[in-house]
């Protein structure tokens, strides 16, 4: 008897626990984000603190919000995904009582009710189990928690919303502001235009730069970021020995937001061995979509379906959610960059760009693949497909340890200009601006655009190759080339002297698409009731 009861209890916990496990089984470990932690740590200046807000909750109708999605910087140093929450991360150990901690965590409180309704809470206590946060408490007790802010020479923490109200998150950023004795908000645009001046990953040219701040300073409209004093300086006195007394200033005394997006970033554009193992089957899913698509893929098909396969298969795999808004634009809905109505209900014979991946463990691949939907390039088609084809081939070897971001770009262009010039759709190189009206490359993550500060690319940097052509109706070009609009973009992880494409199970060359396209789909098999 006694032996039958222990066999049931094992059944029983054997059962239950094999419940449990039925989730994944790959997320990041608390090991990896307090690994993440501590490596801040070490970055930070003496006598400073760091502090992360989560992402509001948001909108979408009425009583219903949109899914929620975490700040990617405090999902990165915790592992935590709800919101109202607030975490602090100490250079040197704080003291209360005979308690040393560098690091304190405010998370959103257990309520059964709530839970039963939106969904289950890790509360401060789960924190502490799951997360391994040692101090860990409701964001309640934030407000009376005794942080003297004032005795540091640094607070970093990036800019704050505005618009949070009285709910928890506006609760926790007012309690903060109070704290800190932080009277007024630091200036996105001035942050994000010191980041740019000391930078550069974006124009390296000094010229580029002072375009790129008075065309700011004349199209948004904020009076702080116009006259502010290092700005002026280098727009009035534009040379280079300017801006390296500017680039120091802004080094010496960091503005919060700027201090805090160049040591968050500095961290997050090396990818570790953990983030790499999730971008790598974020893409590979996402790559595998596209090529399921490019099977299914007939004349007949909407935009809006389209979309619903690549969903279909990322889920399948296990993505949570979309890396992105998904762009599935048929003909001269290509031309718009980020076109995300994808209401067309026959795509016709028309080429479709499809910019869509997924998000797996809040990792974001970004592909994009321009096809035929009836499965032929025309030759017209073909020869701009094929221009921006070679314009990613003479990209890919650039793309490893040693070169300069900016290169990437430049090379892209300079092949595009070339083909452009030789198809006779432009009479200038310069003229290329009119067709290619975005970069070539951006650092990709828990941010689909993801944080980067460094210049120079490095090894276990993820980035994306995405030429473009885009010729809307109208250019000042031969009609025939009117709505072609091709982009063409995968993600490599760079390394010590090449690239690795991770993108690669999705067919890229003109003739492996239309070769993909000829075979057969399960999708195509698939047969719904029709609606009246
Ligand atoms: N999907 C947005 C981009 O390619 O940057
Ligand atoms: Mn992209
Ligand atoms: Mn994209």
């Amino acid at each position: 008897m006694q032996k039958i009861n222990i066999l049931i209890v094992l059944i029983a916990t054997t059962l239950s626990v094999s419940a449990q496990n039925s989730l994944p089984d790959d997320y990041l470990t608390k090991e990896f984000h307090a690994g993440r932690r501590d490596a801040l740590r070490k970055l930070m200046p003496a006598n400073s603190v760091t502090v992360v807000f989560a992402y509001p909750e948001r909108v979408f109708s009425r009583d219903v919000n949109y899914p929620y999605h975490q700040n990617p910087d405090l999902y990165y140093f915790t592992g935590y995904k709800e919101p109202d929450a607030v975490l602090l991360i100490f250079k040197e150990d704080q003291h209360r009582g005979d308690t040393a901690y560098n690091e304190l965590f405010f998370v959103r409180k257990r309520n059964a009710l709530q839970e039963q309704w939106t969904g289950r809470r890790l509360g401060a206590e789960g924190v502490q189990q799951k997360l391994g946060f040692k101090y860990a408490y409701t964001s309640d007790e934030f407000k009376n928690y005794p942080v003297d802010f004032t005795k540091f020479s640094n607070i970093f923490y990036d800019n704050l919303p505005d618009d949070l109200g009285s709910g928890t998150m506006g609760s926790l950023v007012k309690a903060f502001t109070e704290k800190a004795h932080i009277t007024k908000p630091d200036n996105k645009y001035i942050a994000q235009a010191y980041s740019m001046l000391v930078n550069s990953t974006t124009p390296s040219n000094l010229a580029a730069r002072i375009k790129r701040i008075k065309t700011g300073m004349s199209t948004v409209d904020d009076s702080e970021y116009k006259n502010d004093p290092l700005l002026l300086q280098l727009v009035n006195q534009p040379d280079s020995a300017t801006l390296a007394d500017v680039v120091r200033k802004i080094k010496e005394h960091p503005s919060p937001s700027f201090g805090y997006n160049q040591l968050v970033a500095s961290l997050r554009e090396i990818k570790t061995p953990e983030e790499l193992a999730l971008l790598r089957k974020s893409v590979t899913l996402s790559a595998v979509a596209h090529a399921e698509v490019m099977r299914a893929i007939n004349e007949e098909m909407s935009e809006t379906e389209i979309e619903g396969m690549f969903e279909y298969v990322h889920k399948k795999y296990g993505a949570e959610a979309e890396g992105y808004p998904p762009i599935v634009g048929a003909g001269a809905n290509g031309c718009i960059l980020h076109y995300i109505e994808n209401n067309v209900t026959r795509v016709d014979n028309q080429l479709v760009l499809m910019d869509v991946a997924s998000e797996y463990h809040g990792y974001s691949a970004d592909i994009t693949r321009t096809i035929p939907a009836n499965g032929k390039f025309t030759s017209d088609q073909k020869a701009i497909y094929d221009l921006v084809y070679n314009a990613q081939e003479a990209v890919f070897p650039l793309c490893k340890e040693g070169t300069p971001f900016s290169s990437l770009n430049e090379k892209a262009t300079e092949v595009l200009a070339e083909g452009l010039l030789d198809l006779g759709i432009i009479k200038d190189k310069k003229d290329v601006s009119l067709y290619y009206i975005h970069g070539c490359s951006h650092h990709m993550g828990l941010d689909v655009h993801d944080k980067s500060v460094t210049p120079v690319l490095q090894q276990n940097m993820v980035i994306t190759v995405e030429p473009g052509i885009y010729i809307p109706k109208g250019s000042p070009c031969d009609p025939k080339w009117w709505d072609i609009a091709v982009r063409i973009e995968d993600d490599v992880v760079i390394g010590k002297a090449d690239c690795e494409i991770l993108s690669k199970a999705a067919p890229r060359k003109a003739s492996d698409v239309e070769a993909m396209t000829a075979k057969k789909s399960p999708f195509n098999n698939m047969s719904f009731p029709s609606l009246k």
